[in-house]
């Protein structure tokens, strides 16, 4: 979504701001109820009896404590009227009486890309119309589709739900976008058409059933393509990666899933594999399903499901349990403090398999769903057969292993006496062995930390200081306005963003907006919507704030130094020059030493 912000002129968006004051304009959809400085509602954007929907005059922003969605004006705006960025601005110029200045972009460049993007938006819709129409044509040739379909028991208004549509030969959509006017390279930016060896513009998903991926703005993106047939080709085939469709930031069906959310409380949202797993569980009446579309899940997928519940179930093939970089995907689930739970499967079979049996038989596996660390000793179960001593030896080993990760020592037992009763071993026996186990865990440390900074968030410790740093500052606190943001590191990327939008509105002498951040950062940004969350209530503001704040920034300071202490040994350790390894022995002490200061 980024690529559509920062078009327009700061002034006129300030200006635009100005002149659309928050509560008046939340107040022309729902009724507010004002209560001091926030004005309450029951939100919009989910389901809920009691009002938890803040908008705050002061600062100009809303937020919702039930499902954690924030914005400024043309965010509001943008999600009422499931338009775009600039959409949502020329509603309130309109409503302002103000002309949007259509010629006073900043940049030539950035005009292109959103023409651009406009293009290709429009030949997503044209193609998705297109394909939708030959289904229902009468054309011969969409039979075998139209077969496929009723093979697969999929529905009328199911299809229709999904936009499902056809693909009958290589040529017609060429034809088709091609007499519509589209430039030869926007077509092929798009990715529904590709060059042939001759030269010629065919249609990338020539003969395919079409499976629309659509995103939470409405907008067609890319297609998922399925041949018909078992043939040597990828069964599945999908538009390749562009301006508008990144892979690893998508989720298939999460459309339906926003407009679901604004009808019912969503407690869980299941997350399958494949297409036909969303739309049969759909159809069963399991509504609240996206797809990660194959592949292992990111950590931009978890942010977006975020959005919607707190709580996953995951339910992936019968065989998906060796898999290593599925577990991955589920550990990234995890970092995000999502609820995680497996949905066992019977061996073999697919969600779309079992939903095929029935409502009742799914809803079965939904109950059986399990922690992710019951569910990985449940798969070591399928692993080995326990009856033969020798596998039930390695099981064991393994299954330990799996336990010593347990966050809490309830979590350890519960599982040691469930291995007990498995397995007949004592539980004296077991507790023996896990604790063997724990002196393994040692050395694999290092390794699993330098894991988790690669991935740029630092510690929970780290994180949770890092916010607090921030709040202070975006919000104004007292006790932050002398404190310097460049004497710390920030290891998160969200985190860079603000410090650097506090640094510059301190140099040039402005106010502190924290509702410009809006305009800066993602739709979906998890991380400054945790921020947000600390200027609530008295956290940033009651006694000990002040000492949390000289703390937080110890900690960031210490993190900090410890890292370069670490790089600087391992330096020294391969530095073979003499007179460069005194230089860096001499870095290490003074790191070493300002470390103890700060203690
Ligand atoms: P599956 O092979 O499990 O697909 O891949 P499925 O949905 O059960 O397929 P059916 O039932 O045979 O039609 C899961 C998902 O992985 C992606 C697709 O999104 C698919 O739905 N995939 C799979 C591809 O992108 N390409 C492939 O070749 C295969
Ligand atoms: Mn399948």
């Amino acid at each position: 979504m980024n690529e559509r912000k920062g078009f327009v002129d700061p002034k006129f968006l300030e200006e635009l701001r100005q002149k659309n004051e928050i509560t008046e304009v939340v107040s022309s959809y729902i009724p507010l109820n004002k209560k001091g400085n926030t004005h309450w509602a029951c939100c919009p954007f989910h389901h809920e009896r009691t009002p938890s929907f803040a908008v705050n005059e002061a600062d100009q922003f809303y937020h919702c404590f039930g499902c954690s969605v924030s914005g400024n004006v043309i965010k509001f705006v943008q999600e009422m009227e499931s338009t775009d960025f600039m959409g949502a601005v020329r509603i309130l110029a309109a409503r302002a009486k103000m002309e949007v200045p259509e010629n006073n972009f900043d940049s030539e460049k950035a005009v292109q890309a959103k023409k651009k993007r406009d293009a290709l938006a429009a030949i997503m819709l044209d193609s998705a119309r297109f394909y939708r129409s030959n289904l229902y044509s009468g054309d011969s040739r969409a039979d075998a589709h139209l077969e496929y379909i009723s093979n697969r028991q999929m529905t009328p208004t199911t299809v229709k739900k999904f936009g499902i549509g056809a693909s009958l030969d290589f040529f017609g959509l060429a034809d088709y976008l091609q007499e519509k006017g589209y430039s030869r390279a926007d077509l092929l930016d798009s990715g529904v058409l590709t060059e042939s060896k001759s030269g010629k513009l065919i249609d990338s998903q020539g003969g395919r059933l079409i499976f629309p991926i659509i995103n939470a703005f409405d907008e067609v993106v890319a297609f998922g393509g399925r041949l018909l047939e078992k043939r040597d080709f990828a069964k599945y085939k999908n538009t390749k990666e562009t301006m508008l469709f990144n892979k690893s930031k998508t989720l298939y069906n999460i459309n339906l899933l926003k407009k679901l959310k604004r009808t019912q409380p969503i407690k869980e949202v299941i997350i399958v594999e494949g297409y036909m797993d969303t739309i049969s569980l759909y159809q069963a009446g399991f509504e609240n399903v996206v797809a990660s579309m194959g592949t292992s899940l990111t950590k931009d997928q978890a942010r977006l499901v975020k959005r919607y519940s707190e709580n996953i179930l995951i339910s992936y093939d019968g065989d998906f349990a060796g898999q290593k970089a599925d577990l991955r995907g589920l550990e990234i689930l995890k970092d995000e403090h999502l609820n995680v739970k497996v949905v066992p499967m019977p061996e073999g079979l697919d969600p779309d398999d079992v939903a095929k049996q029935g409502k009742e038989a799914y809803q079965k596996c939904l109950d059986a769903a399990m922690p992710l660390i019951d569910y990985k000793i449940h798969a070591l179960e399928r692993k080995y057969d326990i009856q033969k001593s020798e596998e039930k030896r390695l099981f064991l080993a393994e299954a330990l292993k799996v336990v010593n990760t347990a966050e809490s020592e309830t979590v350890k037992e519960e599982l040691l006496k469930k291995l007990r009763d498995k397995t007949g071993i004592t539980y004296q026996s077991l507790e023996r062995d896990l604790s063997g186990v724990k002196k393994e865990k040692k050395t694999e440390t290092p390794i699993q930390q330098k894991i988790i900074v690669e991935a740029g968030q630092g510690s929970d410790k780290n994180a949770k200081a890092a916010r607090f740093i921030l709040a202070a500052k975006l919000f104004s606190a007292e006790y932050a306005t002398e404190f310097d943001l460049k004497s710390v590191r920030f290891l998160n990327e969200v985190h860079q963003v603000i410090a650097e939008y506090v640094l510059s509105r301190e140099q040039a002498g402005e106010r502190i907006r924290p509702s410009e951040l809006f305009e800066i950062l993602d739709e979906d940004c998890a991380e400054f919507n945790e921020i947000l969350d600390l200027n609530y209530g008295d956290k940033l503001s009651d006694g000990v704030a002040e000492r949390f704040f000289a703390d937080s920034v110890k900690v960031l300071q210490i993190d900090f130094l410890d890292r370069e202490i670490g790089a600087l040994k391992a330096k020294i350790e391969t530095e073979t020059d003499e007179a460069e390894k005194k230089e860096l022995m001499k870095k290490l002490t003074e790191s070493m030493q300002k470390k103890k200061k700060i203690r």
